[in-house]
């Protein structure tokens, strides 16, 4: 597991804050607060297990908070598909772990998803896939990217290409590490988002 996610909360004066892109532009999603101008999500990682180690449980309660809170929609930090992500776009696991699991009517909302390192030992592709979009219209995984919900902004961040352990000590395990090679340029870049 890794840190996934920075959350930046703008402050109610967020009309002083000001989004400059840079030479790297992150995707931008548009989220609209409630009517109210209110916000509620749930945030959860590290979940996909077929339904053991208690997911389907947690899933169950989530969907009961979900409802208490009117949740406008879900972030994962990573680790989707324990234990070494999807095998590809028409792994069951998708089914098995998301779309079998996540049945509340109060999680049928968006995701936004990123990538943890044991999604990274998979294939990655598959994850960010439009494929699985249509699949389930809630699934939405990206590397880095940026979701502005009116009086809040998420900033999500791939920083698994950043732990260099999994380059220079990867144990056993094997990476994925298509799309994001050359990493010093890939992570250059990155960081070079402001
Ligand atoms: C599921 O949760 C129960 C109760 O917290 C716990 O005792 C059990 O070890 C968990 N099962 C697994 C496989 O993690």
């Amino acid at each position: 597991m890794s840190l996934t996610l920075i959350i930046t909360f703008i402050a109610l004066l967020g009309s002083l804050y000001v989004f400059c892109p840079s030479s790297a532009e992150l995707p931008w999603f548009e989220h609209p607060a409630k009517p109210d101008g209110s916000l509620s999500f749930l945030v959860v990682g590290d979940w996909g297990r077929r339904g053991a180690y208690n997911q389907t449980k947690v899933a169950h309660q989530m969907g009961i908070v979900g409802e208490k809170l009117k949740i406008d929609f879900i972030i994962s930090t990573g680790d989707n598909f324990y234990d070494d992500g999807l095998t590809g776009v028409d792994d069951a696991a998708f089914f098995e772990s998301f779309v079998n699991i996540y049945t509340a009517p109060s999680l049928a909302k968006q995701w936004y998803n990123v990538l943890g390192n044991h999604d990274y030992r998979g294939d990655v592709e598959a994850q960010l896939s439009p494929v699985l979009r249509d699949i389930d219209s809630r699934w939405l995984c990206l590397r880095s990217f940026i979701v502005n919900a009116e009086i809040a902004e998420f900033i999500f961040v791939d920083t698994t290409p950043f732990v260099n352990k999994y380059f220079t000590d990867p144990e056993d395990h094997v990476y994925d590490w298509s799309g994001i090679q050359p990493r010093k340029s890939y992570l250059a870049n990155l960081l070079k988002v402001n």
